[in-house]
């Protein structure tokens, strides 16, 4: 046990000296993104395991926002990195144009998980990638121009997945937009921009749809894409039957519809996929993140046999140099199979009722928190001025002026020990699913801790 000690203090004092190279190293010669680049401090994480994170110094870190919601069987996995490397010695890369046994057990695999007639499977590197070529094809297949989409949402960087989403991050680069996206309203009830109430509510943001569809002709849209659930825009919560609402016009008017489930997909809502909450089966699904849980990057885009027969005789025009690698292969289908053996996905609903629960408690002692949106384990706290004006804490679309004290909150968080995604006035809470009820325990401590920060500046008596 001495010996031990002696050993670990070694080490992390060797660690801890190399810190700096490697902070030096990142600063000088590489790019973040999203981020002016001078004064961001990011943590040196040397190593990951489970849902902690670990820096040069031995600080720990709990993970809650699984990286960026792709980590869902948490880090570290030694079944990923086997799988990985058996493959590598067999194969590590071969064009698209080969068979490989990998490539063909996944897309069976995907198949079998997928409900519907969704089964066929090509294989992309990314989630943009994979929303990239969803747009393509469905406008190659209905031989239709127009991509409905919602304001609040993201689907990626590239330039057709940047303009489909409608996150203000995509604003920079305004000019450089593609043609022919329309945006809708989100269906957020917390701020219905028809002011209802759940009570007086008659869906009126699916008759803005029915309207938009109508100004722009149905003949001439493709599909309407929506994130399964809502992820980065704030967890946004599709009221009751929405995405029934949504299949019934799509099969109305021929338009294919797209559920993007690149964060909701993967058991991170306690079920495979968002859409799945929803009684519905889309024709197109687009897959990244969970489907690696992040080991490797790769995506995938789910078609249905309708889709893919059409291209039995008519060549199919996409393509990527690094489809169905089998590397990524190999670790997708090891992810899978540890949702399925450890019981992951029930894992996520059930630890996602309790953290419901949990935010219940918070919400008792916290008059800044407005609003919890959660779905399995992809929650958000709305922090708010004022629980009864809503008045956001920051801002849609925070100025670095108007986020001090959100700024304050996330600061507090990592100075905690947490490691989470604090954007405006959202702070979210999607653990990789292997969490337990101690550590979700233990987050909550951290973000109450960090909370008081925000009721510091409410203007609202505990409710
Ligand atoms: C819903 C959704 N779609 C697509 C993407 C883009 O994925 P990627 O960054 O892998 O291109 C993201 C990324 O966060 C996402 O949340």
């Amino acid at each position: 046990m001495h010996v031990m000690n002696t050993f670990m203090t070694k080490e992390t004092a060797t660690l801890a000296s190399e810190r700096e190279e490697v902070l030096k190293n990142n600063l000088d010669y590489t790019l973040f993104s999203w981020s002016k680049q001078k004064g961001i401090d990011p943590i040196c994480v040397h190593r990951a395991e489970g849902v902690y994170l670990y820096d040069y110094d031995g600080k720990r870190y709990l993970d809650f926002s699984s990286g960026l919601m792709n980590v869902n069987i948490g880090h570290g996995d030694q079944r990923v990195t086997d799988a990985v490397v058996k493959q590598m010695q067999l194969v590590s890369y071969v064009t698209p144009s080969c068979a490989t046994q990998v490539r063909g057990d996944l897309g069976k695999k995907l198949a079998e998980i997928c409900p519907g007639s969704l089964n066929k499977a090509f294989f992309t590197l990314c989630g943009a990638t994979s929303i990239e070529n969803a747009m393509k094809l469905a406008r190659l297949y209905t031989g239709r121009h127009k991509i409905i989409t919602r304001y609040r949402a993201f689907h990626g960087a590239t330039y057709g997945a940047m303009t489909a989403g409608g996150d203000p991050r995509k604003l920079p680069a305004d000019s450089q937009q593609v043609p022919n996206v329309v945006h809708v309203e989100d269906a957020f009830c917390y701020r219905c921009p028809w002011s209802q109430e759940p009570q007086s509510c008659k869906l009126e943001c699916i008759s803005h749809i029915e309207r938009v569809i109508d100004f722009e002709g149905p003949q001439n849209i493709a599909a309407i894409l929506m994130e399964g659930e809502s992820g980065s825009s704030g967890c946004i919560k599709y009221p009751k039957n929405y995405w029934k609402k949504l299949r019934e016009i799509c099969d109305r008017h021929g338009i294919l519809l797209i559920a993007d489930e690149v964060m909701s997909g993967f058991g991170r809502t306690g079920k495979w996929f968002g859409f799945e909450h929803h009684g519905v089966v889309p024709d197109m699904v687009c897959m990244a993140k969970g489907i690696t849980s992040g080991y490797l990057p790769f995506g995938c885009l789910m078609v249905t046999d309708a889709i893919a027969a059409k291209y039995d005789n008519d060549p199919l025009m996409i393509g990527l140099t690094y489809s169905a690698h089998a590397t990524a292969c190999a670790a997708a289908l090891e992810v899978i199979k540890i949702y399925e053996t450890d019981n992951l996905i029930e894992n996520a609903s059930k630890i996602g009722a309790y953290v419901n629960k949990c935010v219940e408690d918070l919400k008792k002692i916290h008059p800044s928190i407005g609003d919890f949106r959660n779905t399995g384990l992809l929650g958000c706290i709305e922090v708010v001025k004022n629980p009864k004006t809503k008045e956001p804490m920051a801002p849609y679309n925070a100025p670095a002026s108007a986020m001090k004290v959100m700024n304050q909150v996330g600061a507090k968080l990592k100075e905690l020990g947490m490691y989470t995604f604090v954007r405006w006035n959202y702070i979210f809470i999607a653990p990789p699913l292997t969490v337990t009820e101690d550590q979700i325990d233990e987050g909550m401590a951290m973000i109450s801790e960090a909370l008081k920060i925000a009721d510091a500046n409410c203007e609202a008596s505990p409710h």
